[in-house]
């Protein structure tokens, strides 16, 4: 019983409540009167419940019945009929000065001075005050705003908004985020782990979180207009070669074999690639066997005869079909064909076209795959990110040949490999900003608008090869059905890098890339040029028709400079240098530029 009391009234009393005339007191035990029931006190609760009363400023007696007060720095009294004396450890200071979170002693008070204090006293006050700074300096550093918590940063950013704005960004990958998306990338959406599915983390706290994630699944599945009982989907990846290599993890053996198209043949380098002189330049290179497939020299299109020639020797167990610079239509009945035949997989990564798709302004991959991987900031037009969808259910299409696991169970079981590769294999935490920003995107993405834009997206491609092709340029397949085109600049004598060079300085961008039967990634001999970017910010065919005119000023400062400079690198980078033909350019590309404005950031 008194143990409980004493111990209950020093967890009673409230740690931040001043009581008048409260004195400083410590609980100790007069030799005298050493009562045989304070030993049956537990050592436990008791002592420490008296000890933190007695840290607390020595309010241990609290609620007990104080019945007289006998000399300096005793009280005696009687808690339920046992006497008890409470020793006082120092002298009485008022408790407000060290309760008031932020406020200072009052230094005139003698006993408020510091100079009063035992040590372990200061200690506290140091402490309690520390404590007080320590909040609110947590509090200031949470809550400033970007450009005073980090003016270094702010100032680069700003820069780089500025060079979105005022430039042409032909980079057929790349496109400008709505404000929606924006606004969830940057949100305390990062603060979660959630490692795991919806319904099965690894943490809890997740309820939110994996409202968010079925909600993109759903729409993911809805965008691309698939069936949830045939179609499965993971929107975690943090990127489409991640999103490509769980697919490998999952699905194949160390040393398995992939075939995909060639890198300098318009091939990603996540689809396996080796350099000539043999390194490997992909981590799908080095964990597994590649072999790729090309396009035909002459024409720039795809050889399938030769790809399924390829394809039975090599015996690849994953087909892929998708490219990062291909600009025609691809045939994925042919190649459902010759994955049947060699037993494999049929993959693709539709990472640049994923827009198309979705919009059915292309022919889609989900009719013919098993397995679809994308990013999702390309014509998607969503944050930075992959996606991998997969087959489920019971697999209905017809056996043949030597077919793999799944489709000799007849039932697909990509759903569960593909998930656990993701996550634990391959990835931690998923970001779960970035799932809600895609959510939205995916929104969006399922609009009549998204389609008036991804039709726009295809005309304007078209306007612009029609305006390239009629200055005499040579186009690879002399034209394009998507969003890019190839544009071999080697009938300029020039390079891609070169090109690449003079388009940067002029606030163009687009990227060098290689022409097959050129020396490939040493020197490609061309750029690729993608209009998803600039039809985003409002450009039509004529606007098209302006920059193409922008691209053959540069072609002709390239030449001037080739000519004048040689084609060293170095001294080809000099000619650019305070060049007024650039100069003059630069300020026609901005002064275009800045009439269409940058989503997310208009007024
Ligand atoms: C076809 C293809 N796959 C994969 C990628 C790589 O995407 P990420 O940068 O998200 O890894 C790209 C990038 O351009 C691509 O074009």
């Amino acid at each position: 019983m008194l143990d409980r009391a004493i111990g209950r009234a020093s967890r009673d009393v409230p740690m931040d409540r001043p009581r008048p005339g409260a004195t400083d007191l410590s609980l100790g035990l007069h030799p005298h009167a050493l009562p045989a029931p304070l030993q049956l006190l537990p050592g436990a609760e008791g002592s420490s419940a008296a000890a933190a009363a007695e840290e607390e400023g020595g309010e241990g007696g609290d609620g007990a019945s104080d019945e007289e007060v006998e000399g300096e720095g005793e009280r005696r009294f009687s808690l339920m009929g046992q006497p008890l004396v409470l020793k006082r450890s120092r002298p009485p200071r008022p408790r407000r000065a060290l309760r008031v979170w932020g406020e200072e002693e009052d230094p005139s008070s003698p006993c408020c001075s510091s100079s009063c204090l035992s040590p372990a006293a200061k200690r506290r006050a140091a402490g309690l005050g520390g404590l007080e700074a320590r909040r609110a300096a947590v509090r200031a550093w949470g809550c400033q705003p970007l450009a005073e918590a980090d003016p270094d940063v702010h100032a680069h950013m700003e820069r780089e908004r500025r060079r979105q704005l005022a430039g042409i960004e032909l980079i057929a990958s790349e496109n400008y985020a709505c404000r929606a998306v924006l606004d969830a990338l940057g949100s305390h959406l990062t603060n979660k782990y959630s490692e795991g599915l919806p319904g099965a983390r690894y943490y809890g706290g997740n309820q939110n979180i994996d409202a968010i994630e079925r909600l993109c699944c759903d729409r993911a599945l809805a965008a691309f207009g698939l069936d949830p009982a045939r179609w499965g989907v993971n929107v975690q990846p943090y990127s489409c070669t991640s999103a490509n290599f769980a697919v490998y993890t999952g699905l194949l053996l160390p040393k398995d074999r992939i075939m995909g198209l060639d890198s300098p043949s318009g091939g990603h380098v996540s689809h396996g690639y080796y350099t000539p002189n043999g390194k490997k330049v992909s981590g799908t290179s080095i964990f597994f066997e590649n072999l790729s497939y090309k396009v035909n020299p002459q024409t720039g299109y795809i050889d399938y005869d030769k790809v399924e020639e390829k394809a039975v020797d090599f015996h690849p167990k994953i087909l892929i079909c998708g490219a990062s610079s291909y600009p025609r239509e691809w045939d994925y009945a042919r190649m459902r064909l010759i994955a049947d035949r060699c037993g494999a997989m049929l993959m693709c990564d539709m990472a640049q076209i994923s827009g198309l798709v979705a919009a059915k302004e292309c022919r889609s991959p989900f009719d013919y795959c098993d397995i679809v991987t994308s990013t999702t900031h390309k014509s998607l037009r969503g944050p930075r990110g992959g996606i991998i969808f997969f087959r489920k259910g019971k697999n209905l299409r017809k056996r043949s040949g030597s077919l793999s696991q799944a489709i000799e169970n007849d039932q697909y079981d990509f759903e569960d490999r593909i998930n656990f590769a993701v996550f634990p294999l391959m990835q931690g935490g998923p970001h779960n900003n970035h799932i809600a920003a895609l959510a939205i995107a995916l929104k969006q993405v399922a609009t009549p608008e998204y389609k008036a834009y991804i039709q726009q997206v295809k005309k304007n491609a078209q306007a612009l090869a029609m305006a390239l092709l009629r200055r005499k340029c040579r186009l690879v397949t002399g034209g394009t059905d998507n969003h890019l085109v190839l544009w071999d600049l080697r009938t300029f004598g020039l390079t891609g890098k070169n090109f690449e060079k003079v388009c940067e300085a002029c606030h163009i961008s687009l990227n060098k890339t290689p022409i097959f039967g050129d020396n490939g990634s040493i020197s490609p001999g061309g750029v690729r040029i993608g209009t998803p970017a600039m039809t985003t910010r409002g450009c039509l065919e004529s606007d098209f028709e302006m920059m193409a005119e922008f691209l053959m000023r540069a072609v002709y400062i390239a030449s001037i400079v080739l000519k004048e400079h040689g084609k060293l690198q170095k001294d080809f980078l000099e000619g650019l240098e305070n060049n007024n033909d650039i100069i003059e350019l630069r300020n026609q590309v901005e002064t275009f530029a800045l009439q269409f404005g940058m989503p997310g950031f208009d007024a």
